[in-house]
């Protein structure tokens, strides 16, 4: 496995690889949901390529951009076992300089993730669009448990005619059903044992939906009940392109959930 920084480097060995790429983003580290995603990039491509960057323009102002974990010693170790041939970890200064031209993300990133987080889509789009040129992939993985982050990376790729195959990944659960997310550290005992509820409303949607029912508002109200001692941030159910539904439709619904545990915000949701 070799480690590059720089573009030139990553240039240099992208020019001399004749088979499929598999790329896979990320803000490093790395726990078993970006494993699972490095795990199919190698079964399914001749190289690939991780890249590992806390990219700064997708913060906001006051967010946890310094106290993200960084953990690049074993970063690099996770990626050696999973056979990683390439892992790139720019500088910011590498990534980014005095750019004028820039990419905006369509009024529905303005929605959900990007209401609380308004500009958030513009800046994971804008390093996403310059990791795609840079690896020239063959195939990019991206987890389901992000939905509108890779709902809004298809659209791009529709968009601007990106010559890459974007793959959505199945989210990875510890075995009590709480999503795995780089965030889940900042959890204390209590606060992890109310996470719980999360994956537990979505569950119990879920079989709501399977037993027939298709009235949204019936189904939110499940969700806010399983959930009423937490400090639910938004409930929502929408179609695959974060359209607003106005029934549940079966194989075309994701119901999404975020809740407060003080500043962590925990994401998770359920594709129907
Ligand atoms: P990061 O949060 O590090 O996530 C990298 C990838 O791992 C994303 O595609 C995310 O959806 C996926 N992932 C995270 N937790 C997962 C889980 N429990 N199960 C399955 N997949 C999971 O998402 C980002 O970084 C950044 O926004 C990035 C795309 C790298 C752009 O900076």
């Amino acid at each position: 496995m070799q480690v590059l920084k720089t573009i030139k480097e990553l240039q240099e060995v992208r020019k001399n690889i004749t088979g499929t790429v598999g790329f896979v983003p990320t803000m490093g580290a790395l726990h078993n949901g970006h494993i699972s995603l490095i795990k199919q990039a190698r079964n399914e491509n001749d190289v690939v390529i991780v890249s590992i960057f806390v990219n700064p323009t997708q913060f906001l102002p006051g967010e946890d951009l310094d106290a993200y974990p960084r953990k690049d010693e074993a970063d690099k170790k996770i990626c050696q076992m999973c056979k990683v041939d390439y892992v790139f970890m720019p500088e910011i200064s590498t990534m980014y300089g005095n750019e004028e031209i820039l990419i905006k993300a369509p009024n529905k990133s303005y929605i959900l993730e990007g209401k609380t987080r308004p500009g958030h889509f513009d800046g994971v789009l804008r390093v996403v669009l310059k990791l795609f040129n840079l690896t020239q992939a063959t195939n990019a993985y991206f987890g389901k448990k992000d939905a509108q982050q890779l709902s809004l990376i298809m659209q791009m790729v529709k968009d601007l005619f990106l010559p890459i195959n974007i793959i959505p990944c199945e989210i990875i659960r510890e075995d009590d059903g709480l999503a795995l997310s780089s965030r889940n550290i900042y959890l204390d005992a209590t606060q992890r044992k109310d996470a719980l509820l999360i994956s537990k409303s979505l569950y119990m949607a879920g079989s709501l939906i399977a037993s027939g029912e298709r009235n949204i508002k019936a189904v939110e109200n499940k969700l806010y009940s399983i959930m009423q001692t937490l400090d639910v941030e938004y409930v929502a159910i929408v179609d695959r392109e974060f359209n607003e539904l106005k029934i549940i439709e079966p194989k075309n619904t994701i119901i999404l959930v975020v809740a407060r545990f003080g500043n962590t915000r925990l994401l998770d949701n359920i594709w129907l």
